[in-house]
């Protein structure tokens, strides 16, 4: 991990920060953002698809989203994906420039489609007929007109946990590309005076290790986008391949390059558009876990230890499914450190589990660590996409803050949760 080092005690140092400092000042849970970390991808983006192919990247803020997360993507320059009213309204809080922005989701109400035209958001991406009906209305009745991306179901099937794929036909997402539907859709939002058809969308997937599926999906998207010029004369001059990039997370997992997926997209957009006698169209990718996921390292403390003879030794932490409920979800697996014993090599294999009032509440199963003892920190690695964003407060416990470390330096960028806040809306 870029950014993880060992102090000579044996302490665990995020970009230069000691992890028992962080824990002192900051308690535990704690979820630690190397901005290093998140800096150097952002550049490996601009390097690779943004100046390299004049692509545009948005970053995918579902995976991780703050006030201080959204300053850092509008200071790059890079546009923001939000998939609800929530996330764009903390975007407009931070003064995000709402061109830069794309909103989805698949069942966007009236009144987030409203707030997204009133504050001007740069794509809305149309995922079915209800909303072209309710933004045909919005738009009318404000006399405006709005940049539209069409998504739609590649049928491709992205080899991935169930409840992440999104590509294959049998999908909640997106017009369905083996009927008419997708073709319809586009001849609607043509023929309606208020929305602008700017490009074709797809997203197949998530925590993807593959790039020649990326091939498959810029060609049917190509093939798509030939259809509806030969069929309506109109030619689209975007097309969206989404997000999905894999990162590592354990020894199962390769850590790639952006440009090993970004490079296959745009040789396939060269090839295919080509192919179908079409313009060369600006390529938008929505990376999310590939640019937060290995910069957050999660802080706990060790408290009961459990060791059932001759079957499996639990150690409990301070926190658990409330701030990580990816390994009850979809079987994710972690790797951990001891942050307080990276000098120790005698190792025992453990079970470390959550403190929530249920046996699901798993973290990491079987993992081999130093022999841990109450008050020792477990550091969790590669936790900064889809934790902290699917933090809930189950058990009635309060989220924990986030901070912010690069280059010796910390900054709180997220409180942490009190009892008062957990009481706030109860009447
Ligand atoms: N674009 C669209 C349209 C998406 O639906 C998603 C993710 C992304 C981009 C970003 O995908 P990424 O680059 O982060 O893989 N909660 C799950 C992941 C759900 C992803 C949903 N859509 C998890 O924790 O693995």
């Amino acid at each position: 991990y870029r950014g993880l080092t060992m102090a000579e005690d044996g302490m665990l140092k995020i970009s230069d920060v000691r992890c028992d400092y962080l824990v002192k000042k900051y308690g535990t849970p704690l979820y630690v953002m190397n901005e290093e970390e998140i800096l150097e991808r952002i550049r490996d983006i601009k390097q690779n698809h943004i100046l390299k192919y004049n692509g545009v990247a948005a970053y995918a803020s579902k995976a991780f989203l703050n006030k201080e997360m959204c300053r850092i993507i509008k200071r790059e320059g890079l546009w923001l994906d939000v998939v609800s009213g929530g996330e764009l309204y903390t975007a407009k809080s931070v003064d995000f420039p709402m061109e830069n922005v794309i909103f989805h989701g698949n069942n966007k109400t009236y009144e987030e489609l409203s707030m997204a035209v009133e504050y001007g958001v740069g794509r809305i991406v149309i995922d079915n007929f209800n909303e072209i009906d309710i933004l045909e209305d919005i738009l009318k009745e404000n006399k405006k007109t709005i940049d539209v991306q069409i998504r739609v179901t590649p049928g491709i099937d992205g080899h991935t946990h169930e409840f992440i794929r999104t590509g294959q036909v049998d999908s909640k997402f997106g017009f369905p590309m083996h009927d008419e539907s997708a073709l319809y859709a586009v001849k609607r939002i043509l023929n309606s005076e208020g929305l602008n058809l700017r490009g074709v969308h797809a997203h197949i997937g998530s925590q993807l290790h593959q790039n020649n599926i990326y091939r498959l999906e810029v060609e049917i998207l190509a093939k798509f986008v030939g259809d509806i010029k030969n069929l309506f004369g109109y030619e689209i001059d975007e097309i969206n391949c989404g997000g999905g990039f894999g990162i590592f997370y354990n020894e199962e997992d390769k850590r790639l390059p952006i440009s090993f997926f970004t490079d296959v997209i745009h040789e396939a957009v060269d090839e295919f558009f080509n192919k179908y006698n079409l313009k060369k169209p600006t390529v938008f990718i929505e990376p999310g876990r590939w640019i937060v996921g290995e910069a957050g390292v999660t802080l706990y403390k060790v408290g009961a230890i459990k060791d059932i003879k001759g079957v499996r030794k639990y150690v409990s932490v301070d926190g658990g499914m409330t701030d990580n409920i990816r390994t009850a979800l979809y079987s994710a697996k972690y790797t951990a450190v001891v942050a307080n014993k990276l000098n120790i090599d005698d190792k025992e294999v453990v079970t470390i589990c959550g403190k929530c009032c249920e046996s699901g509440d798993i973290l990491i199963r079987d993992i081999s660590l130093p022999k841990l003892e109450k008050g020792d920190i477990l550091a969790v690695l590669s936790t900064g996409a889809y934790n902290y964003s699917m933090a809930s407060n189950y058990n009635r416990i309060p989220r924990p803050p986030v901070v912010i470390v690069n280059n010796g330096k910390d900054r709180l960028i997220v409180k942490r949760e009190t009892y008062d806040d957990i009481l706030r809306n109860d009447i």
